[in-house]
């Protein structure tokens, strides 16, 4: 049947907001004053949702890894253990810093870090261990605290950007709590672009106030280019108006006038629009309605799981988590998204080792061959968003009825 309204597939899937957070928005846009104490408000909640003694906000998740990697004074030299599939910007940070990448390989199922592979890229050099909470899920960092045993002179740094919260900051084998996340429109907590880094001591929280102080901030125009870019996605990228503003809202996208870090935003070089990042007034009041819907926002994702799970028994666990995405591994990628019901969006998070592909492997000193569980699971993974704007009867049927035998098809693995 031909429609006039285009149809119902969502290419950008914000993260949860609601119409207070629009309200914020506009209140913003209108206004030619911001709030500079927003942003210690927004740094208290933040600790106390997280657990940390001290939060310190910066303009995105991977400024956030290059301030805590500056106030350890990681530099030329030394070594940063990060797990394959894994975002680009990850790596970037580090070879910002000057420091080098090193690659460990990942656990099949949990799609972390696998603590056997760890153990064999750790040298002398390593200085800094960054475990991922990859889709949101967990890491063992007893297992990893194993491997590290004696090496107290290594640094965890949880990367918590699709996570909601670090682990107990004991749990790390040094204590020291240090721990990022994303703030990004993709991400938990929506504040269209932003990030934090926490850590529980009064010296390490001073070193990254340094780097704070000396972030960029925003131009005028810069900050409201932000605030219409979150306002265009708040409002549109809503189930009841997408389908009706999705024409408009690809030319919008196409004039490349929303608000974002590109991936090779270049933190080092502070000419132009390079450097490192403060986040505005705006976000921070965004972060703060955000914690407010924290629980609810969990507790819808611990829901959507729950229905996942049953289905896909990827995880294998009964206990509920408030994931960021659901993965699953197939066979064929094709085939599952074309059977996936048009309400879920359909991205892949991590189609390569590290996103971005071969396009980026010299940039981020990936060698290709050297992780052969996370190259294998980026061929074949799908992952589902399952945000508050992807409704529970989806993930109990995310199948169209007619493909009732999805499952041979393309293959779930698990299962
Ligand atoms: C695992 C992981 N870590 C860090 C980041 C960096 O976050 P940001 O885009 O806010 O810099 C991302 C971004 O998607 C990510 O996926």
């Amino acid at each position: 049947m031909i429609s006039i309204f285009p149809k119902r597939k969502f290419t950008v899937f914000a993260g949860e907001n609601s119409w207070k957070d629009i309200w914020v928005g506009l209140r913003h846009f209108f206004s030619l004053r911001e709030d500079a104490r927003d942003i210690l408000a927004f740094e208290d909640a933040f600790s106390n949702f997280v657990n940390r003694t001290h939060s310190v906000s910066f303009g995105s998740g991977r400024m956030a890894l290059y301030a805590i990697l500056k106030s350890l004074g990681i530099g030329p030299g030394d070594e940063v253990v990060i797990q394959a599939f894994t975002c680009n910007v990850v790596p970037r940070a580090i070879r910002a810093i000057g420091a080098k990448p090193v690659y460990a390989d990942i656990d099949p199922v949990t799609l972390n870090m696998d603590p056997e592979s760890l153990k064999s890229v750790v040298t002398e050099q390593t200085r800094v261990v960054v475990v991922q909470h990859t889709f949101g899920m967990p890491p063992d960092m007893s297992l990893i605290n194993k491997i590290l045993g004696a090496r107290k002179d290594i640094v965890v740094v949880e990367d918590c950007a699709h996570s909601f919260k670090p682990l107990a900051a004991d749990a790390t084998l040094d204590g020291r709590g240090f721990a990022f996340f994303s703030t990004d429109h993709t991400k938990p907590l929506n504040t269209h672009v932003g990030g934090v880094a926490c850590c529980q001591s009064e010296k390490d929280v001073k070193l990254l106030r340094q780097v704070q102080k000396s972030a960029k901030q925003l131009s005028f125009f810069r900050r409201k280019q932000l605030q219409l870019s979150f306002l265009v996605e708040a409002i549109g990228h809503r189930p009841s108006i997408y389908p009706v503003l999705r024409y408009l809202l690809a030319l919008i996208a196409k004039l490349d006038f929303m608000f974002s870090w590109p991936d090779n935003h270049s933190i080092a070089d502070d000419s132009g629009r390079g450097g490192i990042y403060g986040m505005t007034p705006f976000q921070a009041r965004l972060g703060i309605e955000q914690l407010r819907k924290a629980d609810s926002n969990m507790r819808h994702r611990c829901e959507a799981f729950r229905a996942l799970e049953n289905r896909f028994r990827h995880y294998g666990t009964e206990q509920a988590l408030p994931l960021l995405r659901y993965p699953v591994v197939v066979e064929d990628r094709r085939a599952f998204y074309s059977s996936l019901r048009s309400e879920l969006p359909q991205s892949t998070w991590f189609d390569a080792p590290v996103s971005g592909g071969a396009a980026v492997y010299e940039d981020v000193l990936y060698d290709l061959g050297s992780c052969p569980i996370a190259e294998r699971v980026s061929e074949n993974v799908v992952n589902v968003s399952i945000s508050g704007k992807t409704p529970l009867d989806v993930c109990l049927d995310p199948m169209r009825t007619q493909n009732a035998d999805w499952d041979k098809t393309a293959g779930v693995s698990a299962e």
